[in-house]
């Protein structure tokens, strides 16, 4: 069931309600906590504070692939809008749509014009804000979904208008590799023949600096990642004790992934009652919260491929930190 709530050049499609996101939630803990190695996907980083603790992050002097994303879209989105010919914008894991004004305005210069934005995300208070703060400032038709994107990517509206579906923050890194083959593949299945996609990834680079991007001075991250611990306290009724969780990143140089974990630091047993589930952690024990896979341009364009989408396009920083592509 999903509704659709107009409020003046605004709709709302919500996919997921607080009970289905909750719903989503439970499964994903259950299979998680109860694998081994114990697992909880990234979507549930992000509450209302997860959101926060993330733009905060995106302004921390070594997390670098927010800065250098904003400057590469800020010096290409001209020739991308122009490359991609679309008058609607479609963003997955849009977040706070900061970076995305970037492509919004060069398209509203481009050839084609701009006639609207699909902004999707699972985070329904952020989401609402910034599809708000968009249709202010662009005056725009905005389409809001609240959704998962491993599940609900038929809520992305067609129209008969040529598309440009973006997904930008390097976001497809913290797939796992056959989850992101099978999302790629179902965003090129959503493509018409006149829409494109533009994917965002951080390229791989020295291990120094992708650790520090992920285990910042300030301690930032690590109260990122720790906060899931309290999203599965208070959504599953948990007696996780957050601070007696240490937060670790590593680089996995086979994986090609930086690998961010919560390391419990003695032998305890975590209940979540309204799944009634008791986790055993033995002193020590680590749960994986995020991959973020770091990729080579042959990569990409190989992944692409397999999902049926060809580059057209590529954009990279002087650096050669991150890409662009559009497929
Ligand atoms: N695009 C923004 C935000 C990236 S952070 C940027 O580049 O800065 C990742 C975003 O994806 C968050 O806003 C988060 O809420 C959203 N997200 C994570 N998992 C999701 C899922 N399964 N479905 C939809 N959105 C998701
Ligand atoms: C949104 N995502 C791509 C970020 C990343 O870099 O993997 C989330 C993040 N995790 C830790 N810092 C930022």
């Amino acid at each position: 069931m999903s509704a659709t709530l107009t409020r003046g050049r605004l709709t709302v499609d919500v996919r997921l309600t607080p009970d289905q996101l909750k719903a989503t939630l439970r499964r994903d803990v259950q299979g998680g906590l109860t694998a081994t190695p114990k697992t909880i996907p990234p979507t549930w980083f992000y509450d209302d504070r997860g959101c926060e603790l993330y733009e905060q992050i995106t302004r921390l002097p070594e997390y670098y692939p927010f800065r250098t994303e904003r400057a590469l879209l800020r010096r290409s989105a001209g020739q991308i809008a122009e490359a991609a010919g679309a008058s609607v914008l479609v963003e997955l894991g849009s977040g706070n749509s900061e970076k995305t004004r970037e492509l919004l305005s060069a398209m509203q210069h481009a050839t084609g014009g701009l006639d609207g934005y699909v902004a999707f995300d699972v985070a329904e208070g952020t989401l609402r804000t910034a599809a708000q703060a968009v249709v202010d400032e662009f005056d725009i038709e905005v389409h809001a979904v609240v959704g998962d994107f491993r599940r609900h990517l038929s809520a992305v509206p067609a129209g008969g208008r040529a598309r440009l579906i973006a997904f930008l923050g390097s976001t497809i890194g913290n797939f796992a590799p056959a989850e992101r083959a099978e999302f790629l593949g179902e965003v090129g299945a959503l493509l018409a023949p006149d829409d494109r996609f533009l994917l965002a990834t951080d390229l791989v680079k020295p291990a120094d600096r992708l650790v520090a991007a992920y285990d910042d001075a300030a301690g930032v991250t690590a109260a990122f990642n720790r906060n899931v611990l309290d999203v599965l306290n208070r959504e599953l009724d948990g007696d996780f004790a957050p601070e007696r969780f240490t937060h670790v990143a590593v680089w996995d140089p086979d994986n090609s992934w930086i690998e961010m974990r919560l390391r419990s630091d003695a032998a305890t047993t975590v209940t979540l009652r309204r799944l009634g589930l008791a986790v055993r952690f033995a002193d020590g024990e680590e749960v994986r919260t995020e991959v973020s896979a770091k990729f080579t341009p042959a990569q990409v364009a190989s992944e692409l491929a397999a999902a049926g989408m060809q580059a057209v396009g590529l954009w990279t920083d002087p650096a050669g930190d991150y890409l662009l592509t559009l497929a």
